[in-house]
């Protein structure tokens, strides 16, 4: 029975992984962990969610998993903002008209990068704080990171889909008031969750070929290997419109790299510096 659930869930990640990377590795049905390892190998981001709601009580217990992710020295430099109250989640919401899709969204949270508390301790033990610089910005975004990665990790486990929300940021001024957000303390992303309405799709990614690298960064065939990309994705999941054609017109094969491209030719929240420095972090 064991052997047998084994070999299921190998296929499943061989499948997951061929479709994700265009190579298929092979996987030993006999390794332990294979169902979180198919989960992992499986993700896909989810936007459309059942009219369920998720009870506070899960909400909960996926934070406090989410929280249990490690933490750049123990500093413990990120927190979960859940938003939950309705006209602050709608006023919220209206700060990404783009994602019309949030409004059904059971689930609505902030993943902060706190950077106020490392000097508060400072402060409370009347010690110097010669640490007012870019790291301690970078090391509670990442912190942030990680605990909003371990929370889509819980949240799969127990059947719940969810989207990160980088656009949370588009308007990080408004956000900050509306939260109530104090110095040293940005959003690093929003997420949405709630029960998923439809399975989802793998997005392919680049080859290993581009984004594992052994002992030495490698570059040397770069154009190749994404021209290949493009091609590959194209082939399993194409772009159902193109970006921009009132600037760039219509192309005849719209690629990933074509899309991104067109994303990037025009300035993107090209003041989050200057919010995050009056946020009271040095960038230095
Ligand atoms: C940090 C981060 C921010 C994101 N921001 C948004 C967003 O603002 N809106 C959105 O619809 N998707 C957002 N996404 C989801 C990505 O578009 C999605 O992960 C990507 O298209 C790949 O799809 P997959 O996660 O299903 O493989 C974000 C993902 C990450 C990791």
């Amino acid at each position: 029975m064991q052997e047998h659930t084994g070999s299921k869930l190998a296929a499943r990640i061989e499948e997951s992984l061929a479709e994700r990377f265009g190579e298929r590795p092979h996987v030993d049905p006999n390794l332990t962990g294979l169902d979180e390892l198919a989960r992992i190998a499986g993700h896909r981001v989810h936007r459309d969610f059942l009219d369920r709601p998720v009870e506070p009580a899960l909400l909960r217990l996926i934070c406090a998993c989410a929280l249990s992710a490690p933490s750049k020295s123990d500093l413990q430099q990120a927190d979960i903002l859940i938003v939950d109250d309705p006209p602050l989640r709608r006023a919220v919401i209206a700060l990404m008209p783009d994602m019309p899709w949030l409004a059904q969204a059971p689930v609505l949270l902030v993943f902060l990068a706190d950077g106020s508390r490392t000097p508060q301790l400072a402060r409370l033990r009347g010690k110097p704080f010669p640490n007012d610089h870019l790291d301690l910005l970078f090391n509670a975004a990442v912190d942030g990171a990680i605990v909003m990665t371990t929370f889509m990790r819980a949240a799969a486990a127990v059947g719940l889909g969810c989207c990160p929300l980088s656009a949370i940021r588009d308007e990080a001024g408004e956000v900050s008031t509306l939260l109530g957000l104090p110095q040293r303390v940005i959003p690093v992303a929003g997420l949405a969750a709630g029960w998923p309405a439809q399975a989802g799709r793998i997005t392919p990614r680049l080859g290993l070929d581009t984004t594992l690298h052994q002992d030495r960064y490698r570059q040397a065939d770069l154009d190749r290997q994404i021209d290949a990309y493009d091609r590959r994705r194209a082939a399993a999941l194409p772009y159902r419109r193109q970006r921009a054609v009132e600037r760039f017109g219509e192309v005849q094969f719209y690629g990933w790299s074509e899309d991104k491209a067109r994303q990037y030719a025009q300035p993107l929240r090209a003041d989050f510096g200057r919010f995050v420095r009056a946020k009271g972090f040095c960038l230095d």
